[in-house]
């Protein structure tokens, strides 16, 4: 709900959070609040300040109005008629540079006249029945139409401009968005420094500013820093919002814990540089803000043109880390994708590139393809590797014809074998790529991002298209289309695999060129934003000329892992790293702010590729399947008892497909982050098992089922007992857990194996490895039925783990990153 109080205050509720604020006597707008409901009544829509209800209203929010009377020492008063106001100690919606307010403003300008100084006084303000849907730059949306717009209009008339804050209220998630849109009204260009999404002033010191921070397979690692002076930042300048700093961060107070304590959680609807930064000012009030990155970002807006920021998204839980949590992944399911797979099950898909790298071939494929059906496999993924001459990184991005060598049958060929195996079809590309060595190099060397007559840095031995010209977007409309026209192709994955250097778009520098009498020239720090606004326009076609298809986001794993991308893509690969106890870490990671649904996660071989770890395959399983699920390693290889696994896992997988796909996602203990630098951040410290042991609970919305896994880091010597606690059940209802009977392999017991033989074996010999055929060692299993407090209060006891004085069925074999899949029941 949203109320407008004559245009004096502003109220915007949802069931759960209240956000206000109010304009000033100088025309600002105040920042009063926001946080858990207010409950001051009255209608919605605009409230005449004159009426009973309207000044009601007025009164009430006096108390959270700050009162000024003197303004402090030594700093600028804003004017005479106000002589009591600092901008610089005053709680503002959006603040701008050169009246007072020393901190970091969230609009910079040049103006026309070469000043710095803005200031922009309250206009208007209209409340709109819903969200209008955005222009260039995606947004959030609403099916049902029930979100409410807030358009609120300023001017700075001394530089003839005009600015609009427009707030977006989604009651069904509580959450809030805004956005920023700058207008030049005048007759002169001006140049925009700074333009960010969402400036939020809070009256207190002392938050803790958590950040996801990572790098090339290790994604999404939480990082605390508590924030009492001086400012800190995290972003991106990469071109992508990067695994560096995801534009996911938290503002909380260092108590809150997972599920209890109060949380501001914001994200970014954008996928290039951006910045998250606070700053505590002397008065030790915090200032949030969120936005493009204004390093190396600069906007020329002509008369008359507009620039419009990127979304940004806020909201509020008393209900920890979970509470904001699902408030945030609901917002991303019901306004953030879209589309035929909005709600659509994800099948289950073997990809080729874990299994084959870049040597693939027909017969390969469909040798892996063959053993994929056999064990339930729904989709088949060719990744790198089927056009031009790439048999390596080397070559050919651009050259978007298929291998003949590789594929005699084209694209078609293969997809038609695969479709007559009974499994969906799909293909990887890199469109915003160029190779030197390809053909469209050659053709088009000034389609690619660089320096004319400089030398160009390189990364992956690729260069970047120039997405900011419109024919290169309109090449890579046509050639996908074509491509993706080509077969029954059901899924594309589209990556992204290199940072931005030497960002220059030679289109750019041609209308600069063309343009003669428009000055100042266009500078190349408006490229990255172009880039992407131009890789927007290219999703937004493609995925409208092919609706049926799945499309999967990825940039070398998590590198471009953002609200804009999953506007369009449903589902991004979350890692590189296939590695089940590092994606421990890095999907806890994502579920702060992401719902599962579009985070993809993938069983592959051991030892792992990326860390040469050993994990069990219980465990890569578990890990991924709460993920969207597939496998990534070359089942031909594999001996018949893992693919006899891999088909029961599949079959199991098939059979809560739904609950672990859609269901609402808690986390328990975690492991924290990774302790790059000596710090492990968010391992629930004080409680026992506390960044050894993970738990992720998801349960279906009517709470009738839930799926469960405990996982271990490190072993424990002589810890023997482990509880499990499922979350978010109904703790009325009657339960039935039960896991999986399991048996494990004799050898996992080394030469203990002699403790119970009657003769001796050898460990490793040729005899123990043949006894291993034949005996297994039956596992622990648990099966109880409780009330959902019970379980969720008291845990789940678990069988006691084997701890060096004996093995039996009733211990459970629970070795380094082991874990237990819990599968829960109503039973009523
Ligand atoms: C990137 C992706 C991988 C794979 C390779 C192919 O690294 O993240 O999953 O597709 O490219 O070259």
């Amino acid at each position: 709900m949203i109320q407008n109080v004559g245009n004096k205050a502003f109220i915007l509720s949802t069931p759960k959070t209240a956000y206000a604020f109010a304009l000033l006597p100088t025309g600002h707008l105040e920042h009063l609040y926001y946080g858990a409901p207010l409950q001051l009544g009255g209608p919605s829509g605009f409230i005449d300040e004159a009426s009973a209800e309207g000044s009601c209203l007025l009164a009430a929010l006096e108390p959270l109005r700050e009162k000024h009377a003197f303004a402090p020492g030594t700093s600028v008063i804003y004017d005479q008629g106000h002589p009591q106001y600092s901008l610089d100690d005053m709680r503002l919606e959006y603040s701008a540079p050169g009246k007072g307010d020393l901190r970091d403003p969230a609009l910079e300008l040049t103006n026309a006249d070469g000043s710095l100084s803005s200031d922009f006084i309250f206009e208007s303000a209209e409340i709109i029945g819903e969200k209008l849907p955005f222009k260039a730059l995606p947004g959030s949306y609403s099916e049902e139409g029930d979100a409410q717009q807030l358009c609120v209009s300023f001017l700075d008339k001394e530089n003839k401009l005009k600015l609009e804050l427009c707030y977006y209220v989604f009651e069904d998630c509580d959450v809030i968005s805004r956005s920023a849109r700058l207008v030049n009204l005048g007759d002169e260009p001006v140049s925009v420094r700074r333009i960010m999404s969402l400036q939020l002033d809070l009256d207190r010191p002392g938050y803790v500013f958590t950040g996801f921070t990572g790098a090339w397979a290790r994604e999404m690692q939480r990082t605390d820093t508590l924030l009492n002076a001086g400012r800190y930042s995290l972003g991106s300048r990469s071109g992508a919002s990067s695994h560096r700093a995801n534009p996911f961060v938290m503002l909380h107070p260092s108590d809150t814990t997972e599920d209890r304590g109060e949380v501001y959680g914001f994200n970014l609807i954008y996928s290039g540089n951006h910045l998250e930064s606070a700053e505590v000012s002397p008065f030790g009030k915090t200032r949030f803000m969120t936005g493009i990155n204004p390093e190396g970002f600069g906007w020329t807006l002509q008369p008359g043109e507009d620039f419009e920021a990127p979304e940004a998204v806020m909201a509020w839980s008393s209900d920890g880390f979970n509470g904001l949590s699902r408030s945030m992944h609901r917002f991303v399911r019901e306004h953030i994708i879209r589309g035929e797979w909005k709600h659509k099950d994800r099948p289950v898909l073997l990809n080729s590139w874990e299994a084959a790298y870049f040597d693939i071939s027909e017969s390969r494929l469909m040798k892996l393809a063959k053993a994929g059906k056999d064990a339930g496999i729904e989709l088949f993924v060719m990744d790198d590797g089927w056009f031009g001459e790439r048999n390596d990184d080397t070559s050919s991005l651009g050259d978007w014809n298929v291998n003949k060598k590789k594929l005699p049958g084209g694209l078609k060929g293969l997809a038609d074998k695969i479709n007559a195996l009974g499994m969906d079809f799909g293909i990887w590309v890199e469109p915003e790529m160029i190779s030197e060595k390809s053909e469209l190099y050659r053709k088009h060397p000034n389609w690619a991002m660089q320096i004319p007559g400089k030398d160009h840095s390189e990364g992956r031995n690729q260069r970047i298209l120039d997405l900011a010209n419109p024919a290169v977007q309109d090449f890579i409309i046509d050639k996908m289309s074509e491509v993706f026209s080509s077969a029954n192709i059901s899924y594309v994955k589209w990556d992204m695999n290199r940072p931005f250097s030497d960002a220059f778009s030679p289109w750019l520098a041609a209308q600069n060129a063309a343009a003669e009498e428009a000055r100042p020239l266009r500078g190349q720090s408006e490229t990255p934003h172009r880039y992407i606004m131009g890789l927007y326009r290219i999703m937004k076609e493609l995925t409208a000329r092919h609706p049926h298809i799945l499309f999967e986001g990825c940039a070398s794993g998590g590198n471009r892992f953002d609200l804009g991308i999953l506007s369009y893509f449903p589902q991004i690969w979350a890692s590189d790293d296939t590695d089940a106890l590092a994606r421990g870490f890095i999907q806890t990671g994502y579920s702060y702010g992401y719902p599962m649904s579009c985070v993809s996660a993938h069983v592959s071989a051991r030892p792992n590729h990326q860390t040469l770890r050993n994990t069990p395959l219980e465990t890569r399983f578990g890990v991924a399947a709460f993920g969207i699920f597939g496998y990534e390693m070359n089942f031909a290889d594999l001996p018949a008892e893992a693919m006899n696994a891999i088909k029961v896992q599949i079959e199991l997988y098939k059979k809560w497909r739904s609950v672990l796909q859609w269901g609402d996602f808690y986390r328990g203990r975690s492991f924290g982050s990774m302790p790059v630098s000596g710090v492990s951040a968010g391992a629930s410290a004080g409680i026992p098992g506390a960044g050894n042991i993970l738990e992720w609970t998801v349960v279906s919305s009517d709470r009738s089922k839930a799926v469960g896994i405990i996982m271990q880091n490190q072993v424990l010597p002589n810890w023997q007992f482990h509880s499990y606690f499922p979350k978010g059940l109904d703790p009325a209802g009657i339960y039935l857990l039960y896991g999986r009977k399991r048996k494990f392999d004799l050898r996992n017991f080394g030469d203990l194996v002699n403790t119970v033989a009657p003769v001796h074996i050898k460990s490793e010999s040729q005899i123990h490895h043949i006894l291993a055929r034949f005996v297994k060692m039956d596992g622990e299993t648990e099966e109880c039925i409780s009330s959902g407090a019970a379980l969720m209060n008291g845990g789940l006891h678990m069988k006691q783990a084997f701890g060096g004085t004996g093995y039996s069925e009733e211990v459970r074999y629970f070795q380094d990153y082991a874990c237990r899949m819990y599968f829960i029941e109503r039973s009523e």
